[in-house]
């Protein structure tokens, strides 16, 4: 690939973290078209001549697919400390043509060949590729990256997410390359299909769509917080429920353990997101917030799903399944759905919380107004 797979990018040191948050540090963004100049500049920077795309390219397929050219600003002085980009097709294997034939972009492409992902020498060293690559990802959750490296740098790769392919047709720059990739939709496909199934029958509003809602919540809560990794959100969110007690008599997340293994997910990952899904629960946690910002996007979630019309309906399906009369579901409301809204963790949660708790005390008026027969006279 063009880039760090060519071997003069980042050092293998760079899944260290950052001293500071990459928020605080960097703005990541789309590459401006007058920076197209200082892209290429830094592309002859890294890479030997052999590897290097040439200015001409780098002007083409910013021209053509800028919005697939995403950059790290370096804050203090407002200049690209290093970049990613791509152009996207519905071609399944990388070729060499994609370097240089921009006209191949087909913006709704399924997906992405990464053509460089480059950081210049001072920013080396500190996590900023990872970030940049996580980013990259976060944005295009829905398309499969693809990239080719050179064998060195497989492993760098692979802990970064990628899963390694075998050798590339590639021959850029005279070298032979390693193809690998990222299949995040199907990754996040799966575990849908999986929570579908583990779910199956059940009635009692944990089900699959109780799932699936919390999924699309978190996804909503996760748009507003950039610094939140987006696949660790939507994974968790997914499997929020897979080991519940009171649902499955797991022990030590075997579900979603077994899932995540099952899809490749590194140990690394794989403790995020279960330190995630074990954060969620309010009862488990005896209220203590979670110490992770996706922890907070998913427990927030999750409890978006216990309030509003959608909470009132799970409060009766729920107790309805477990011989509660329709005073004790009520009395649900009081003892803690009515609370979750002031419990909210983050900015956007709490803004969508507003709306579901309105619905709650509009419920509960016309509840108390017809059991003690104020209305309909
Ligand atoms: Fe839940």
């Amino acid at each position: 690939m063009s880039g760090n797979g060519r071997g003069a990018g980042f050092q293998p040191a760079a899944g260290e973290a950052l001293p500071q948050e990459p928020e605080d540090l960097f703005l990541f963004r789309r590459i401006r078209e007058e920076e197209t100049e200082q892209a290429a500049e830094i592309e002859t920077i890294c890479f030997p001549p052999n590897e290097a795309c040439k200015r001409e390219h780098m002007i083409s397929r910013i021209a053509a697919a800028r919005d697939f050219f995403w950059v790290a600003e370096d804050r203090h002085k407002g200049k690209i400390a290093g970049f990613i980009n791509g152009i996207a097709t519905n071609e399944a294997a990388f070729r060499d043509e994609f370097f240089t034939d921009a006209s191949i972009h087909d913006p709704a492409g399924k997906n992405i060949m990464i053509l460089g992902l480059d950081v210049l020498p001072a920013y080396r060293g500190k996590g900023l590729a990872r970030e940049l690559v996580r980013r990259y990802r976060d944005r295009f959750l829905d398309r499969r990256l693809v990239l080719t490296c050179l064998e060195r740098l497989v492993p760098m790769y692979e802990k970064f997410g990628f899963r390694n392919l075998g050798l590339s047709a590639s021959l850029w720059g005279g070298e032979h390359w390693h193809e690998m990739d990222m299949n995040t939709p199907g990754i996040l496909k799966a575990a849908e299909e999986y929570i579908r199934q583990l779910f199956a029958g059940n009635a009692d509003g944990h089900g699959w769509d109780h799932s699936m809602r919390v999924y699309r919540n978190a996804m909503v809560i996760a748009e507003s917080e950039p610094a939140a990794d987006r696949m660790i959100v939507a994974l968790a969110a997914l499997l929020h429920d897979a080991d519940d007690y009171k649902l499955f008599e797991t022990e030590n997340n075997a579900n979603a353990r077994s899932l995540l293994a099952g899809l490749g997910i590194d140990p690394v990952a794989r403790d995020r997101i279960l330190a995630a899904v074990n954060a969620v629960s309010f009862s488990k946690n005896r209220g203590a917030r979670p110490d992770t910002l996706e922890g907070m996007i998913v427990q927030d979630a999750d409890r978006l799903d216990a309030i509003g019309a959608i909470g009132v309906a799970r409060t009766f399906a729920f107790g309805g399944g477990h011989g509660r009369s329709l005073e004790d579901s009520v009395d649900h409301f009081y003892e803690k759905l009515l609370l979750l809204k002031d419990l909210m963790n983050t900015r956007k949660g709490k803004e969508m919380a507003e709306s579901r708790h309105a619905f709650l005390e509009t419920f509960l008026c016309e509840w108390n107004a017809e059991m003690n027969g104020l209305t309909g006279k």
